[in-house]
């Protein structure tokens, strides 16, 4: 049996199990998933979609007008024709409503919430029923705010286990989950959570990795990280970590950990503001170097606050290069 995720267009994503001998789309229906289906023979390509990472069987049936040597090569597949033979990401051009489903909701308990600075905030939480929840590493989800009606982004930090999940949270003075959390949150309180969702995950490392984060943009990093360090890589991967003051710089120690882990992986983390005692200063784009391009034979991970990410991006389109993909979050606030 394989976990196979289905990527909608609108941000949702549904695990489903697929038998070596079923098709996606039959394995997909009888999960209560509808991928747009017509023909389901492999002759009109209205099952097409775009397999992101895994391997499969593209089957032999199928015709050229539905399917191209040269589509195939790219990546896409068939679904009323496509086996699974390992586990699979595939992302489905159309919307979650039109296949018939929804984001999932879960109900748990915060099993810990720490202040770890002024800024940021460390929150796990736990519950029978997230032991069923599977994502990518690198995609959030919507935890609802205690006590109003009101839902806020969160990327995972870690990777699930044992039915807990943990985030790491900028506290944003007088917001409404940043209050919630440094105020009322104690450990046992219930939370609902909603996804996983969002198309930053990370891909299949075909080449090396360059992640940029800003301040709690680190999130997806080291969830992303967890992930590498149970499988491992064989590409070189750098992570570059900036803050605007000293006490923003957290989980270092969790960066370090993950370092010993991890035998291709360095990470450098710097402060914007002039005052820092630490030892590196300045923003992210100053310490990404040529190497860490590497003439574009690179992909490229960026999270964060959206004037950072904005002013990285153009900083890469400035460098000349044009990196083989470019991946990125900004952690938009829900109310502005
Ligand atoms: C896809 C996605 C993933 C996200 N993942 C994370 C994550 O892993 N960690 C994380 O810390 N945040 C993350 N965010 C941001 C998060 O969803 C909230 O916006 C943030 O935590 C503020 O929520 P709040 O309820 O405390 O403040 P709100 O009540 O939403 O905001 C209060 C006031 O502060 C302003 N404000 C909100 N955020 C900021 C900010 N960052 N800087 C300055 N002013 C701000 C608002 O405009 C508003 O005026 C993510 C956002 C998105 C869209
Ligand atoms: S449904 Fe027609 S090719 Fe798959």
């Amino acid at each position: 049996m394989h976990k196979i995720a289905l990527n909608f267009e609108d941000g949702v994503t549904r695990f489903i199990d697929a038998t070596a001998d079923e098709t996606v789309a039959d394995a997909a229906y009888r999960q209560g998933i509808n991928i747009p289906l017509d023909c389901r023979d492999g002759a009109c390509g209205t099952c097409k979609c775009f397999a992101e990472a895994g391997r499969y069987d593209l089957g032999q049936e199928y015709i050229e007008d539905a399917l191209s040597e040269e589509e195939a090569a790219q990546g896409y597949v068939l679904t009323c024709q496509m086996r699974a033979e390992s586990d699979c990401v595939v992302r489905i051009p159309a919307s979650s409503q039109v296949c018939k489903t929804e984001q999932s909701s879960y109900q748990a308990s915060i099993s810990a919430v720490r202040q770890l600075s002024d800024s940021t905030i460390a929150l796990s939480i736990k519950g029978d029923a997230l032991s069923r929840l599977a994502f990518l590493p690198g995609q959030y989800v919507n935890l609802g705010v205690p006590g109003s009606e009101q839902t806020r982004a969160y990327s995972f930090s870690s990777l699930q286990k044992d039915g807990e999940v943990s985030f790491l949270i900028r506290n944003v003075p007088g917001g409404l989950m940043s209050s919630f959390l440094t105020g009322l949150a104690k450990a046992g309180d219930s939370m609902t959570l909603a996804g996983p969702l969002g198309s930053f995950y990370l891909r299949e490392i075909r080449r090396p990795l360059l992640l940029l984060a800003g301040g709690t943009g680190l999130a997806p990093f080291t969830a992303m990280l967890e992930k590498i360090a149970e499988e491992g890589s064989e590409h070189p991967l750098h992570l570059i970590y900036g803050v605007t003051n000293d006490f923003d710089l957290v989980e270092l120690d969790r960066l370090q950990a993950l370092a010993a882990r991890i035998p291709n992986f360095s990470y450098s983390a710097c402060v914007a503001n002039p005052e820092s005692q630490h030892p590196l200063k300045g923003y992210v784009t100053q310490h990404i170097e040529p190497r860490h391009l590497n003439d574009g034979d690179v992909d490229v991970y960026l999270c964060g606050p959206p004037p950072m990410v904005e002013a990285v991006s153009h900083y890469i389109r400035e460098q000349g290069i044009t990196p083989a993909n470019f991946y990125y979050e900004k952690f938009a606030a829900a109310a502005a």
